[in-house]
């Protein structure tokens, strides 16, 4: 099968390519590579051969839709976006940009190739907004409230697949992520928890923990992930499925099991807390394992462990550096 991935040099997308290619699928690249980055595309490279083609272009050029419509791919998976909550509370116009407008140029590429499905990484984390702590872990059905300015653009997107279905018979799957984590997460942005504590726990440095740390999120392991992406390429037509483990973590929690993890007895920094945060997030993905017969199961402890392994390896062999290191926030971000 021919099939597209935007954002497919990122953390999540360069993953999804890892598996689609393994597949034998072949795959077109589309990444202006603003966060993500050709490194992660190495192995897909190396054994992806003729099947893997990387255009480097912005979703939000007009190019995007001739490139589309040009190579025909049969499923699109929609991830590239502005990923940071922050950024999108500071410049709602650029998220609004490329997650609106950038994802309108996919779609109208979709719809003039003839595509027969856009899977979306939607956000599980945001769509809900702040939830009753008796609605968790929290449904599809539950009412969407999300309270920030990608929260917003995530869900317009999903009345915008909702629409192009109804209008022009694009089949669409958006799947509601938790917490993604797991090699290749951006440690040096504000959302990747996970990827903050491993730089942290493997160089020896303390971990600063924000408010009480009793702050509780669903954190999926990228490999899950994926899989409910490439399960979602032929089933879950038309609908939102969660993907996430049901289980709320806390970040407290998670830093024990991390610090267990790399032999750190050392008890993290506190710092006030972070205004504008959700208190609770989990995801009951009941819908997912009906419809797409998907299961997370990778523990917490295995897939941090996994991380933590793979931040020991990268550190070991360091790469050159992409951009300056940002605060080392441990805040856990939205999903
Ligand atoms: N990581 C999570 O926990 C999580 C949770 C919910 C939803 N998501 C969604 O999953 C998707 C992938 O997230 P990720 O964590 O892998 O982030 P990421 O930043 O690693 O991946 C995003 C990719 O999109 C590319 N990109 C950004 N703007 C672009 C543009 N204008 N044109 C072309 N490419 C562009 C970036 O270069 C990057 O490679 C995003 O849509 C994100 O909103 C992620």
């Amino acid at each position: 099968m021919r099939t597209m991935v935007t954002g497919g040099a990122g953390f999540i997308g360069s993953t999804l390519v890892d598996r689609l290619l393994a597949e034998g699928h072949e795959v077109d690249v589309v990444d202006d590579l603003s966060s993500g980055s050709l490194a992660n595309l190495a192995e897909a490279r190396a054994a992806g051969g003729r099947a893997l083609t990387i255009h480097q272009l912005d979703i939000r050029l007009p190019d995007t839709e001739d490139l589309i419509v040009r190579r025909r791919p049969a499923v699109i998976f929609h991830l590239a976006a502005q990923i940071d909550v922050r950024v999108s509370v500071d410049q709602p116009v650029l998220d609004a940009d490329v997650n609106i407008l950038g994802t309108l140029r996919v779609l109208e590429g979709a719809r003039r190739a003839g595509t027969d499905r856009v899977v979306f990484a939607a956000s599980g984390g945001t769509l809900y907004g702040e939830v009753d702590p008796v609605d968790l872990p929290v449904r599809e059905s539950h009412p969407t409230r999300p309270l920030s300015p990608y929260g917003v653009s995530k869900k317009a997107v999903i009345d915008y697949l909702a629409a192009y279905r109804e209008m022009h018979a694009l089949e669409y799957c958006a799947l509601a992520l938790g917490n993604v984590y797991g090699p290749r997460q951006d440690p040096h942005g504000e959302a990747g928890v996970v990827a903050i504590f491993a730089a942290a726990l493997v160089e020896g440095r303390p971990v600063t923990v924000f408010g009480d740390g009793e702050q509780t999120r669903d954190y999926v392991y990228v490999d899950d992930a994926v899989d409910a992406f490439a399960r979602a390429a032929t089933r879950g037509g038309g609908l939102v499925c969660n993907v996430g483990t049901g289980q709320e973590t806390s970040v407290n929690d998670l830093y024990r099991t991390m610090a267990a993890v790399a032999g750190v007895d050392a008890e993290p920094v506190r710092a006030p807390a972070r205004p504008g945060e959700l208190r609770r997030s989990a995801l009951d993905a009941g819908r997912a394992a009906i419809q797409l017969g998907w299961r997370p199961w990778t523990s917490l402890a295995d897939g941090t462990a996994a991380v933590i392994e793979h931040t020991r390896r990268r550190l070991a062999t360091p790469a050159p550096r992409r951009r300056p290191p940002a605060r080392r926030a441990a805040s856990p971000g939205a999903g």
